[in-house]
């Protein structure tokens, strides 16, 4: 079967010329204990993956790529009860292992195992089932791998969905939906008539921007570089945009808000974000961050203000989730249309694509590309 593989960290881009995936023939195993074949039908592109090959998020290559995939189930392996050949399911990016003290603390995107397999590019029971002809192992990118026709997974990687949604809809639930929706509900619980910020408008911010709508958020601003960003996040529900490139952005929007927001995320994943995030986050309120800098980046946090002001600073994986319940939740809001994720699919196009999808998300051409086999 054919899948996107990176082969080499940091190359310079246009990816369109470099060429740091290239699509292959892979080998792939039957599914093991515990885990399920199944035919790719969409996947996202999502800021992680670029920052695969980018070296942002360092992994071992040669990596099949892709984690925010929607499809239908193939196979599956000796033990696995609950879904059969014909089921749509949702990937998710933490195969969490259900019995290490975060998953039992009903916290799986912490999963410990999970975690580790991630890292390491295996599946969550430490198996590679994805090699070259000659034999070559090809590791997965979060337990996942669905920039491809056919993925072997774990179970705990899937989640059972409405047959009827449109895949490149549903791959969206999997990562950016999932993060950006749980960032306000889970982890920072957003109350009706909370005020709100937003930095950073790719499909995991406006994810969170349409999650403040839904939770009844009074005031939503929205902050980006890019103005059709801004334009995308007010036509989303957005009551306030701000351009972050103005170097007194952090300034208008305290003077506009009355000296900030009671919520502020940080949704683009870097640093200066981060900080500006922060600091347009309100006496006594709170700044939840989901964007992913490299792991050399560190932010510079004026000790007093957290304390004097009584501030909190929460990171958010995965949105706080359980994937198993908010799926299916999030997923009930799209089709009663509380929730119109649709209108973060940009394009969809096809997998040979994939270093040009790459040059356009990496230039914010874009919010969510879908690739298709
Ligand atoms: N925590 C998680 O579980 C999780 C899950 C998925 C993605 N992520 C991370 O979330 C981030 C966003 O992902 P995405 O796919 O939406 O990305 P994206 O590239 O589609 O969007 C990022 C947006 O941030 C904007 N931006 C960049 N720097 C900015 C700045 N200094 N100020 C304001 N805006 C700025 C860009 O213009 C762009 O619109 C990435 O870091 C990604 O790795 C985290
Ligand atoms: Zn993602
Ligand atoms: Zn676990």
């Amino acid at each position: 079967m054919r899948a996107a593989v990176l082969h080499t960290v940091g190359l310079e881009g246009p990816f369109a010329a470099s060429r740091p995936l290239e699509v292959e023939d892979l080998l792939l195993d039957e599914p093991g204990v515990g885990e399920v074949l199944i035919r790719i039908e969409a996947a996202g592109l999502c800021h992680s993956d670029l920052s695969v090959v980018n070296g942002q998020r360092p992994r071992p290559v040669p990596m099949a790529l892709g984690h925010e995939g929607a499809g239908v189930v193939e196979a599956v392996g000796p033990g696995v009860s609950d879904l059969v050949p014909g089921d749509r399911v949702v990937t998710v990016f933490v195969p969490s292992c259900g019995t290490c003290q975060p998953c039992a603390e009903g916290r799986p995107a912490l999963c410990e195992p999970g975690a580790a397999a991630n890292n390491a590019g295996t599946l969550v029971d430490g198996h590679i089932r994805l090699r070259r002809a000659d034999g070559t192992p090809v590791n997965h990118h979060l337990g996942v791998s669905c920039f491809a026709e056919q993925a072997v997974v774990h179970r705990n990687s899937l989640v059972k969905v409405d047959a009827d949604l449109p895949p490149e809809q549903a791959a969206l639930f999997g990562c950016a939906v999932l993060t950006g929706v749980g960032a306000v509900v889970n982890t920072a619980h957003v109350q009706a008539g909370e005020s709100v910020a937003v930095v950073g408008l790719g499909g995991v911010g406006l994810s969170s921007v349409l999650g403040a709508v839904a939770a009844g958020a009074r005031r939503i601003v929205a902050i980006d570089l890019d103005p059709h960003k801004l334009d995308l996040a007010l036509e989303l529900g957005a009551t306030d945009a701000f351009n972050a490139a103005d170097p007194d952005c952090a300034a208008q929007v305290k003077a506009a808000t009355g000296g900030g927001l009671e919520q502020t995320f940080e949704m683009a994943g870097a640093v200066p974000a981060l900080e500006l995030a922060y600091a347009v986050t309100k006496r006594g309120g709170t700044t939840t961050t989901a964007g992913l800098s490299h792991p050399d980046r560190h932010m510079a946090l004026q000790h007093l203000s957290l304390v004097a002001e009584e501030r909190t600073l929460r990171g958010s994986y995965i949105g706080g989730a359980v994937p198993v319940r908010d799926v299916p939740r999030y997923i009930e809001l799209f089709q009663r249309g509380r929730l119109p994720v649709d209108k973060l699919l940009s394009s969809v196009r096809p997998i040979a694509d994939i270093n040009e999808a790459m040059d356009d998300l990496h230039h914010g051409r874009v919010v969510r590309q879908v690739l298709v086999p």
